[in-house]
């Protein structure tokens, strides 16, 4: 059994609490593979993991990482849907940021020809996220318009490429001109700095005094008491993350005057409790990736030696898109 090296919180204190340590790999359960990661992709989750603040909150020590892409090195003599050597892409709670990972046959898929190891393992959390906030809970029409928050984010920019796919008429917002450049070239139709003033006036001078039909917000606090005044009569408002660390409270009355929807988007959880719309999700997003829709937006890249690193750039809000730690195994 062969050691590998892997990126370890040892304490919720954020990311320099991480250390690379070697570990023993240990033999594999009924229905499991061994996968040699090749790329893993980093997710918000990641980083509010090591800081203890994610609603699945493991105790230290734990290896971070939610998704990553690689080889099969291994499988169980009872998986039979995939084989040594195939190239994958695969999720799970943690364990991605390493040389090696042992996932459940169903958290893996095989990686789509038209993505590289790096982007297949910052494919799916997105991909997902997009695809479950647009069009299995958003129900987004072509025609519609739609207002992205943290649209220079990973799940943001995924939702600005899968709009513009369903043939929406896009809004986003980014926090600087980089990032506003990078939305842009994402495809977004108009752009509004997060910061600006007159961003739910700006917004019904883009839509004929109307507001959006559908809201995308990933980022909470503020900005999404602010977004919810850019909202259409009869819109649908998407509840999908807090990355300002702020959860807002939507005043009820506001949203009775306005008679908008308030929805929460839980793209994991919601095809678990739900086998049908599994199926439907995962053949939506294989053919998705299969165009080479969503594919990703990379900004950053890290080796595993400096996984600490990688986080501090979520951490620093200066990610574009995705940060990648890409594996050079150790001998
Ligand atoms: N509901 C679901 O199923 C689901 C699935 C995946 C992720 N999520 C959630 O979605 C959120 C975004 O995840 P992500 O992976 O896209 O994160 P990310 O890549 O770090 O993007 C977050 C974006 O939010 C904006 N932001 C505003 N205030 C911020 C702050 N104080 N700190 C950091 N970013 C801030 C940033 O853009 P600007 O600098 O331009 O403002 C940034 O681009 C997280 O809360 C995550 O937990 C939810």
């Amino acid at each position: 059994m062969s050691s590998y090296r892997a990126a370890v919180c040892t304490e919720l204190t954020g990311p320099d609490s991480i250390q690379i340590q070697t570990r023993e790999a240990r033999p594999l359960a009924s229905g499991e593979v061994r996968i040699a990661v090749k790329a893993a992709g980093l997710n918000f989750p990641d980083l509010l993991m090591t800081q203890g603040k994610y609603q699945f909150r493991p105790d230290p020590p734990f290896i971070p990482g939610l998704e990553a892409a690689g080889e099969v090195l291994e499988v169980a003599s009872d998986v039979q849907s995939v084989k040594p050597g195939d190239r994958v892409m695969a999720g799970g709670k943690g364990g991605a940021l390493a040389e090696q990972w042992i996932v459940g046959d169903s958290a893996v898929s095989p990686l789509p020809a038209a993505l590289s190891f790096a982007e297949g393992a910052c494919w799916q959390t997105a991909a997902s996220t997009a695809w479950h906030a647009l069009v299995e809970r958003g129900h987004l029409q072509p025609g519609e318009t739609i207002l992205i928050l943290g649209a220079s984010g990973g799940v943001g920019m995924a939702a600005v490429k899968m709009a513009k796919h369903i043939g929406a008429t896009v809004i986003g917002t980014g926090s600087n001109e980089e990032k506003l450049e990078a939305i842009h070239h994402a495809g977004a139709d108009h752009l509004i700095d997060s910061a600006d003033q007159n961003l739910a006036t700006k917004v019904k001078a883009l839509t004929d005094g109307k507001g959006v039909n559908v809201v995308y917000d990933p980022v909470g606090g503020d900005l999404a008491l602010t977004a919810t005044r850019a909202i259409a009569w009869n819109g649908r408002y998407l509840i999908v993350g807090f990355a300002s660390g702020t959860i807002p409270a939507f005043p009820a009355n506001h949203i009775m005057i306005k008679t908008y929807s308030v929805i929460g988007v839980r793209a994991g959880e919601g095809p678990r409790r739900d086998p049908e719309l599994a199926i439907r999700q995962r053949a939506a997003l294989r053919d998705l990736a299969d165009k080479g829709i969503m594919r990703p937006h990379i900004s950053h890249r890290f080796s595993l030696t400096d996984a600490a690193q990688s986080l501090g750039v979520l951490e620093r809000r200066e990610a574009i898109g995705r940060v990648v730690v890409e594996m050079t195994t150790s001998s």
